[in-house]
């Protein structure tokens, strides 16, 4: 794991998108794996920005979203298909940009993107964090071998997540989620971590034991990981 600490938003969100970039430009069409949350949003804004200077191309890269709430209509303003189109797909003609199914069977759903994710491995995986160490909704005592599947979100989650919901009720109590298998299998993965509360689960993702209380421990077995992160969530390493 290479662990990059940042002083500023600024520097650290731009770092991140200068990352991204070169690993865009080594392959004629690259698959990215993208998250939502409050984290990626400045890397999204710093991306739209870098695609209006020219800096990369578009048009050779397909996107893979992680997850997706169930229950929750595309145009619902706290779904991730929401979320992704209009922080990013509205501003940057991807190849192709792909989200999980919110709603209908959710088991055909769950074979379809396990069915996508195996035709197009992820070159570069974008990932943020819960406080709890979830990545992706891969919730604690998941098991590491999960590929795409349904998960139930944790009351934490539900509380941390409620933020973008009208009221902790309206959150959905479960998603659908890349597994942390699927996960495991891109080729190379950027982890982003912002702010204090995020300190404890970077501490026991990057020093603790490798355990499923700990979804995200398992990206210390992982072959080429970047953890980018600022003071506060580097604050307990
Ligand atoms: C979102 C996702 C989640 C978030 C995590 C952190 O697609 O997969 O695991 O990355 O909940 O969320 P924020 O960034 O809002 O703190």
């Amino acid at each position: 794991m290479k662990i990059k600490i940042f002083q500023n938003d600024e520097q650290l969100y731009n770092e991140i998108k200068n990352h991204i970039i070169s690993e865009i430009r080594e392959l004629p069409s690259f698959n990215l794996g993208l998250a939502t949350g409050s984290t990626p949003e400045k890397l999204y804004l710093k991306l739209i920005e870098a695609y209006t200077s020219k800096e990369f191309d578009p048009s050779s890269i397909k996107t893979f979203n992680l997850d997706e709430y169930i229950g929750l209509e595309e145009s619902h303003e706290a779904s991730y298909h929401y979320y992704m189109q209009t922080k990013l797909f509205q501003h940057i003609p991807f190849k192709g940009s792909h989200v999980p199914k919110s709603t209908g069977n959710p088991e055909e759903n769950v074979k379809e993107y396990n069915k996508l994710l195996e035709e197009n491995p992820i070159d570069l995986q974008i990932l943020g964090i819960g406080s709890n160490g979830h990545i992706a909704f891969n919730e604690p005592n998941t098991s590491f071998l999960e590929t795409v599947h349904i998960a139930t979100l944790t009351e934490k989650t539900i509380i941390d997540n409620s933020r973008f919901f009208n009221s902790i009720e309206e959150v959905p109590k479960t998603a659908i989620t890349m597994g942390l298998k699927n996960i495991m299998n891109a080729k190379k993965i950027i982890l982003i971590a912002t702010g204090l509360n995020k300190a404890d689960a970077i501490f026991k993702t990057v020093k603790g034991e490798v355990t499923e209380k700990v979804p995200a421990s398992i990206l210390q077995q992982h072959p080429n990981v970047t953890i980018y992160l600022d003071s506060e969530a580097a604050s307990k390493l």
